[in-house]
């Protein structure tokens, strides 16, 4: 490597080193809006229109056309780091920021399978919030979706959530247009489509009968996300079947050749990462795991240490004056197992 720096163009050896520690610079924009919302997690907020983040100028533009974008944003953020904290819980990895609890272990020092997942994630977080914002009128720059229906009729039935608006807005304000299309960007604004689609792919149309005593002579139907977690368990197989990619080709400024996209293409549906995440065992000492086998897993074989523990639940549930539900508080204890 060393020689191959003194004797090449600088320009190769600045990036080669660059491919091989690091992905910041190669897309500002995209990268340090997602870590900036994953990161921040006080709420803090800004002058800027959009509030929450440092923003860019342009970014600032399109919240301040867009009056309702800082809110959805929030929503965007908060929505997405409680379903990582609650679907992590019990894995070696659990959302934190940095691995092994080292605050120089960013996982946005590189492009871990978790970087790639928390693009998607965040992605898919403000995809669902703006779909769901144009539904309710939240938003200045959509209405009620009324373009995938024959015709009208929805608009007495409700509004649909808008995916194809929440999908165009997520990749405007990340920047896809100025991303790059070098193999860095190539595999961050997959892992962003990635997380996209997941909500896409939640989009269920629901229809509702007019006519006499539901015979349906007529039928208005619109499109509806589900709940935010319900794109989880997709989103956690995709973190699960992410694919290592090698950057390969750094001859022509980092371009990507046509054959790694025609590649590309292929892997379509994966996540991409480049850096193996280190080994996470000698963090998870003090988790608290959910059975043996999850123990097994978390601990790295350790062993536990099980404590009772006293949970309260609502039980003895009933209804009371015909229309009201009445329930006692349960109090019970469990064994909870605590990675040695
Ligand atoms: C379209 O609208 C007309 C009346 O405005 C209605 O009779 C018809 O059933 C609607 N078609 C669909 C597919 O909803
Ligand atoms: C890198 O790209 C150059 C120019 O496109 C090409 O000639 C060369 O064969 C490539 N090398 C590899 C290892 O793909
Ligand atoms: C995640 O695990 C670390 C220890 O590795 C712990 O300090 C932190 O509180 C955990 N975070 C959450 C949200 O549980």
């Amino acid at each position: 490597m060393f020689s191959y720096c003194v004797f090449n163009v600088l320009l190769l050896c600045a990036v080669s080193i660059f491919a091989s520690k690091i992905v910041e610079g190669s897309q500002p924009i995209l990268q340090k809006t997602i870590e900036a919302l994953f990161t921040d997690r006080s709420n803090e907020m800004y002058p800027g229109p959009c509030k929450l983040i440092r923003a860019s100028k342009r970014q600032n533009k399109i919240c301040e056309r867009d009056t309702g974008l800082a809110n959805v944003l929030t929503n965007a953020k908060e929505q997405a780091i409680a379903a990582c904290e609650e679907t992590f819980q019990y894995d070696r990895w659990n959302c934190s920021l940095v691995f092994n609890r080292k605050a120089k272990r960013s996982i946005f020092n590189k492009l871990f399978r978790e970087t790639a997942f928390v693009h998607a994630l965040m992605a898919a977080s403000i995809t669902h919030s703006v779909a769901k914002a144009c539904a309710s009128g939240d938003l200045s720059s959509c209405s009620c979706p009324g373009n995938f229906g024959k015709n009208n009729t929805w608009k007495m039935a409700g509004c649909g959530d808008d995916f194809r608006h929440g999908k165009r807005l997520t990749k405007n304000f990340l920047d896809f247009k100025h991303a790059g299309n070098d193999q860095i960007a190539e595999i961050l604004k997959q892992d962003i489509i990635v997380g996209v689609d997941s909500i896409g792919e939640q989009l269920k149309e629901v229809c509702k009968c007019h006519g006499f005593s539901g015979s349906c002579t007529t039928k208005t139907c619109w499109k509806r996300l589900g709940p935010f977690n319900s794109a989880m368990g997709l989103l956690k197989k995709h973190y699960h079947h992410a694919v290592k990619k090698k950057i390969m080709n750094y001859t022509t400024k980092r371009a990507i050749t046509p054959k790694v996209r025609n590649r590309m293409k292929v892997e379509r549906k994966n996540l991409l990462y480049l850096q193996k995440t280190p080994n996470l065992c000698v963090s998870t000492e003090g988790r608290v795991c959910k059975d043996r086998h999850n123990c097994a897993t978390l601990c790295c074989g350790r062993g536990v240490i099980t404590n009772k523990k006293t949970v309260s639940s609502r039980c003895r549930c009933r209804m009371v004056n015909c229309c009201f539900v009445q329930c006692d508080t349960c109090v019970e204890e469990v064994d909870q197992y605590t990675c040695k």
